[in-house]
């Protein structure tokens, strides 16, 4: 699908963005294996999450989805931590690099075998990270050239490990902490620099001993979780390209209602903000021990300015969007640290690079950054997504400031995250 975009010269309006998919990825799985029925509000419409879901069911949860005053609910049939079935056939996780790791934690204590693969992508992307730990704890796996999916997973009772992540990830501390959740006596994972903490939060929501000390989480194994209802808030990374949008245009007056502001989520906020983005959070409150707020955002002249160490681990699927931002900021915008970027759904510094040059920019990439000097002009292009969903996002916000119409090919790609994307950009756009 073929998406055309014009240029627009301003951003008015108020909306919602899809529920967060890390967080939903993270309720369907714990709800799956509490006890009890879990109505879970706003999942993520995204292809991910149903990938998650579709995981589920061939473990036995079942789901279904229904309305409760015209909100969308989902309630998920919790068959308990060790109520999961052998599955019949391989599980698909499609583009979700957040499912087959943060699943793999759970399936590596279960009493049976599992294979899980995914898409073109997915088969590419290294799995190593997470098979290191789980070997460790007892489980063993098995994978296509040692690290890349298909995996077999001989799950099997596990023992706690002292665990210090080599690289920065949140999914692997997730699959970590699951696996930790099953085992024997104590996990404990240490990381690097601080990532999204969505999975300790939930695990505690729902009844598992969780202690957080700053960079490091412990997990007692043994817990049976219990069902709640549980909201999941606005997607931050979602709401991330609409934010830019409106500090690429002359005019802008946005409010994105809802938004999941937790600190571990938020430094893009922090970022926009110290490079003169007019940016207010309302009306924060806590759910199920997330922060949630409405952001309204103003016209803005952005100064630009340098992403590195833990702020670029902190924002790191927002480095797409704050490329294309660096071209028309005063100073531009350096990312460093980066190298993580290499391994996402594409090659990230690449598909980047790419697109920005057929728009006309300027950039520098080196294996772990990309530089992009300010003061430019985006021309208008035909742009490939490559097939990533963030990247078909990033580029269209781009052809918003282009000197006339582009063009995104492959432009469904947004629908892993973000089915309503060009819905509500066409809304916004003036
Ligand atoms: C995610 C963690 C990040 C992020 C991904 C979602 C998560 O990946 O890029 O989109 O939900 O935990 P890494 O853990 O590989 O950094």
């Amino acid at each position: 699908m073929i998406e055309h975009i014009s240029p627009a010269s301003g951003i008015h309006g108020i909306i919602t963005v899809p529920g967060d998919k890390s967080i939903s990825h993270r309720y369907a799985m714990l709800a799956g294996i509490a006890a009890g029925d879990t109505k879970i509000y706003n999942y993520s419409t995204g292809a991910d999450c149903q990938s998650t879901l579709s995981c589920m069911e061939w473990l036995g949860v079942h789901h279904e989805f229904t309305e409760e005053d015209e909100r969308r609910v989902l309630i998920v049939h919790g068959v308990g931590t060790r109520g999961l079935q052998e599955p019949t056939q391989i599980l698909d996780a499609g583009n979700s690099g957040s499912t087959i790791r943060m699943l793999s934690g759970i399936l590596a204590a279960q009493p049976f075998r599992t294979d899980i693969t995914g898409d073109a992508s997915l088969v590419k992307r290294p799995m190593r990270r997470i098979m290191g730990p789980l070997t460790e704890m007892g489980a063993h796996i098995e994978a296509t050239g040692e690290q890349f999916p298909p995996l077999t997973i001989h799950g099997g009772p596990l023992h706690g490990i002292d665990y210090t992540l080599p690289v920065p990830s949140a999914q692997v501390k997730s699959c970590v902490l699951l696996a930790g959740l099953y085992a024997d006596g104590e996990t404990v994972v240490h990381e690097p620099v601080a990532t999204r903490d969505h999975t300790e939060i939930a695990l505690r929501e729902l009844g598992a001993e969780v202690r957080l000390q700053p960079r490091t989480v412990r997990i007692r194994g043994g817990a049976q979780l219990t069902a709640k209802p549980l909201a999941v808030p606005g997607d931050i990374s979602s709401a991330a390209f609409f934010l830019v949008a409106a500090c690429l245009v002359k005019e802008a007056d946005l409010t994105i209602a809802d938004v999941g502001l937790n600190p571990t989520r938020a430094a893009l906020l922090d970022v926009l903000r110290g490079m003169g983005a007019a940016i207010k959070p309302l009306h924060i409150e806590q759910v199920n021990g997330e922060l949630i707020g409405t952001l309204q955002i103003r016209t803005s002249h952005i100064k630009g300015g340098i992403i590195e160490g833990a702020t670029t681990a902190a924002l790191i699927d927002e480095i797409p969007i704050l490329a294309v931002l660096g071209a028309i900021s005063q100073e531009g915008i350096l990312v460093r640290d980066a190298a993580e970027l290499r391994v996402k759904e594409t090659d990230r510094i690449r598909t980047i690079e790419e697109n920005l040059r057929r728009m006309g920019i300027t950039v520098k990439t080196t294996p772990d950054s990309i530089e992009v000097p300010g003061r430019q002009r985006f021309h208008a292009a035909a742009l490939p997504s490559y097939g990533d969903h963030r990247i078909a996002m990033a580029f269209s916000v781009a052809a918003l400031a282009a000197d006339g119409a582009s063009s995104m090919e492959e432009a469904e790609a947004a629908s892993v995250s973000f089915p309503e994307f060009y819905k509500i950009l066409r809304q916004i756009s003036r």
